[in-house]
Order: structure tokens, then C-alpha cells, then sequence
């Protein structure tokens, strides 16, 4: 029987592979690297795998076991948390980002990793397919990391903040709660639109159980977001220029 050809990649994939390939380009020998989680990520983490073959000399921490799997796969040089260590960029993609780069992530459960390293980042640069950007957060659902013991109290407290919260499930096993890979629950949070996100951000802070939030306030420097097939780079309140104005970091 003839094998089945591949699958001609979405528009969507492409996108997140444009973005990644933006990002690349900036990273420089001897840099230090915060490597992010999910699909736009791993093109991210390929193609910086593919520089590394090549000679570029990095190492770098992984937000996820995934990334860290894939990472080293194809060959990144990984480093273990350890204290004073700093990265000199971070690279992520996120479930939503507004014009001032606040972010909505953890769609793929990775927040609490995601928002360790790239809060010890000197510089966090968001890649991103152009369905990410939006006027006002919270069309995505907001993800929860939460301690286990703590889950009834925690669905209680966001509940009575508008939140309905609903316990991430397994897909293929609807019956399993989804664990993080610290295996805490994880909550998708459904406010609607997010107006104010820094006081939301603070009022989620103060519930016990709730590990980490999945609103990332202050934190992107830039992002790298396909608009009309090209590579934009966006910053904070800023209007977007094309990604290939910049020979460095934006
Ligand atoms: C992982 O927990 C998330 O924060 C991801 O960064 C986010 O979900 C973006 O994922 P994609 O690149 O797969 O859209």
C-alpha cells in the first residue's frame, strides 16, 4: 500500500513556525535560556536545536518536562534550578496577549515552571500565531495551578469572584483530573472579559491553595506576532514594526 502522504501544515502551524524562526535569530552565543511550553515553543526549541548542531553555543532551563524532553533531543545543553541562576532571555508562547503584553498562559499547565524561570529572565519574549492577540483578556479561559487538598476552597473562592471555575479533565480519560508536572490540579477560570487583570492577579494571590495564576503582568519585554503573514514585534503600548528591523533582541 502507497504511505499515506503527510499532512500539508495549517496556517495556524506555520505561523507559530514564522515566529519562532523571528526569535531564533536573536539568540547569541553563550546566552543563558528560559525555553517555554507548547506548540509554538517546541518549533522554538527545534529550530534552536538545529542552530545548536551548527555550532551556537547555549544552554538553557526548560519550563515543562516536554520542553525538557525535547530540548534535549535535539541536543540543547540543560541546566538544573539552581540558586543565582539567571537567564539571559526567555522565550514562550501564551493563550492570550494585549497590547500592553499582559499575558493569559498555562493553557498548557505549565504556569507555575513558565512563571519561575521568566521571572528570573532579564528579558521575556513572547512568540505568538496572530489568534493570540486580543483587545481585553479573558476570552481564553484563565488556568489555576492548585494544591489538591486544597481544591473544594479554592473552586468556592473563585466561584464567589466570578470566576467559574471548572477542574481541568483528561480528554482521553474524562473521568481523570488533570495533573501538573509539580502534580497539583489545574482550574480553568471562566470571568469573561478581564478589564482590570493586576486586581484580579492580587485578589487570586490571597486564596490558600492557589499555587500560581496564569495572568503574567509586567513581565514580556516583547512579543513576536504574525499579523498579515508578516512577523511583528510588539511592545508594551508601543506600534508594531516588522521583526526584520531588528538585528538583535527587540
Ligand atoms: C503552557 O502552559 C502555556 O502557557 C503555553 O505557552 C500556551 O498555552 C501557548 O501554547 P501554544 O504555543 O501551544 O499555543
Amino acid at each position: 500500500m502507497p504511505a499515506t502522504p503527510p499532512l500539508a501544515p495549517t496556517t495556524q502551524e506555520l505561523e507559530k513556525q514564522q515566529a519562532a524562526a523571528a526569535a531564533v535569530r536573536w539568540v547569541r552565543d553563550g546566552m543563558v535560556l528560559g525555553l517555554g511550553t507548547g506548540t509554538t515553543s517546541a518549533q522554538f526549541i527545534t529550530q534552536l536545536g538545529a542552530r545548536v548542531q551548527a555550532g551556537l553555543k547555549v544552554q538553557g532551563t526548560a519550563t515543562s518536562l516536554a520542553s525538557e524532553a525535547l530540548a534535549r533531543q535535539v541536543g540543547i545543553p540543560l541546566l538544573e534550578p539552581r540558586r543565582g541562576l539567571r537567564f539571559d532571555l526567555a522565550v514562550d508562547g501564551a493563550d492570550e496577549l494585549d497590547d500592553q503584553l499582559r499575558l493569559i498562559k498555562g493553557g498548557g499547565g505549565a504556569l507555575l515552571r513558565e512563571k519561575t524561570i521568566e521571572t528570573a529572565a532579564d528579558y521575556l519574549l513572547v512568540i505568538a500565531d496572530s489568534s493570540k492577540v486580543v483587545p481585553v483578556l479573558g476570552r481564553f479561559p484563565l488556568p489555576l495551578e492548585v494544591v489538591p487538598f486544597a481544591l473544594p476552597w479554592v473552586l468556592d473562592a473563585v466561584a464567589a469572584l466570578g470566576g467559574a471555575p471548572a477542574l481541568r479533565m483528561d480528554k482521553a480519560n474524562p473521568a481523570a483530573p488533570v495533573y501538573s508536572d509539580q502534580r497539583n490540579f489545574l482550574v480553568d477560570c471562566h470571568f469573561g472579559q478581564i478589564p482590570d487583570a493586576e486586581s484580579l492577579a492580587v485578589r487570586l494571590k490571597t486564596i490558600p491553595g492557589i499555587v500560581e495564576h496564569g495572568l503574567f503582568i509586567g513581565l514580556a519585554k516583547a512579543a513576536v506576532v504574525i499579523q498579515g503573514g508578516v512577523a511583528q514585534v510588539l511592545k508594551p503600548g508601543q506600534a508594531a514594526r516588522p521583526a526584520s528591523e531588528f538585528t538583535d533582541l527587540p
